[in-house]
């Protein structure tokens, strides 16, 4: 397949404004470019190979379904090839207490299979579990700088939240998990990668390891792909308190979370003192991202669920969106329950048999990426 090509960057951004010019030009020019992509999906679904993940740092909630969980669905149902990490190494990039590992592995597991990803069709694994995707680190850190990683805004913006908060700084592991991060997809050859925009900086390391081994080591003939991001459709979701809905916020409404929570989170979530309901993203998020909601689970727009709710307000909008989502969810959350009785049991053979396949392609990849370095003994 075809890949896009980025110019190397020589020099660190100078200044802020010529920063956010280069980070809006390639937000912009990543949503052409996906467009361009979705058109080659559909027709040729078997040319690609999807890589994405989460960090099981929780169940998943709204922000996850409408931002990434939906999409990798239908990408399965297109016929693409699925492979999901449960990213179990970048839960101790930031935190010296994971939890129950087990039961959050668990609650992940339940939400991609209730949500609707088929293990007969899709693999999935966790980073634990499979050596050699760890080990191909060692050569891909030897492929950036650390000014590159510095530069990084994930990076940068725990660097300075570290400080501010007075905490000792960030971890080597969060200081180089993009790079990782590249090791996860570059292992299976994964060349599309379903993520949201603020994860675009990271895909660019990605794309840069996998140019400079394959100038440094496969020169003849290109290893690695230079992988493609793949913008989530939907915006943000926010939580209950108006900010991005995130698991360590505590706004969240878990996919999990029985009728009666969803009718209390949506009775908390904010509002704004204008009485007419209007689609605004820019100046009245709130309503917005409820209006977002209800069309995604009604299959209407935005503008027109405003204007049937118009001059009803706000508790008309909530009452709307509740029943929306309330029925939306339903058949995930009863397979949910069903997977949940039926015991540990068969989640353990799907992440079994995701480890064993990641396995088998991780040791082959790193076999030939020992053969590629000279390191074949
Ligand atoms: N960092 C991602 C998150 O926090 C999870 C993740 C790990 C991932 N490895 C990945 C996403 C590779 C895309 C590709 O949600």
């Amino acid at each position: 397949m075809s890949v896009t090509t980025t110019p190397e960057a020589t020099t660190p951004p100078s200044s802020t404004p010529r920063q956010v010019r280069s980070t809006t030009r390639s937000v912009a020019a990543a949503r052409e470019r996906t467009a361009v992509l979705e058109d080659l999906i559909a027709r040729n679904p078997g040319e690609y190979r999807v890589l994405t993940g989460d960090r099981p740092t929780g169940a998943l909630h709204l922000g996850h379904l409408l931002g990434t969980v939906a999409n990798r669905v239908r990408l399965q149902d297109l016929g693409v090839e699925v492979f999901l990490i449960v990213a179990d190494y970048q839960v101790i990039t930031d935190r010296d207490d994971t939890g129950d590992l087990p039961a959050t592995v668990r609650e992940v597991l339940l939400d991609y299979l209730a949500a609707g990803l088929d293990p007969e069709r899709s693999t999935v694994f966790t980073h634990s579990a499979v050596p050699a995707l760890n080990q191909l680190l060692l050569p891909f850190l030897s492929l950036v700088t650390v000014a590159e990683l510095e530069r990084n805004p994930t990076v940068k913006a725990e660097a300075e939240a570290a400080l501010l908060r007075q905490e000792r700084g960030i971890s080597g592991l969060l200081f180089t998990y993009p790079v990782h991060q590249a090791a996860d997809i570059l292992f299976c050859h994964g060349n599309l990668v379903p993520v949201g925009v603020d994860q675009l900086p990271h895909l660019e390391i990605t794309r840069t390891v996998a140019r400079r081994f394959n100038q440094r080591y496969a020169a003849a003939q290109p290893y690695f792909p230079e992988p493609d991001a793949l913008i989530a459709p939907s915006t943000t979701v926010l939580g209950d308190d108006g900010r991005r809905m995130s698991k360590s916020r505590g706004n969240a409404l878990e996919l999990r979370a029985s009728e009666d929570e969803t009718a209390a989170f949506f009775k908390r979530a904010r509002t704004d003192a204008d009485r007419v309901i209007t689609y605004e993203p820019e100046r009245r998020p709130e309503i917005a991202n409820l209006l977002q909601i209800g069309a995604y689970f009604t299959g209407t727009s935005p503008e027109a669920l405003a204007d049937e709710v118009g001059a009803a307000g706000a508790g008309r909008l909530k009452a709307v969106v509740t029943e929306a989502v309330v029925e939306g969810l339903r058949p995930l959350r009863a397979r949910r329950r069903e997977l949940a009785s039926a015991g540990p049991q068969h989640l353990a053979e799907v992440l079994a048999r995701g480890n064993a396949r990641a396995n088998e392609i991780a040791d082959r990849t790193l076999d030939d990426v020992r053969g590629l370095m000279g390191m074949r003994y």
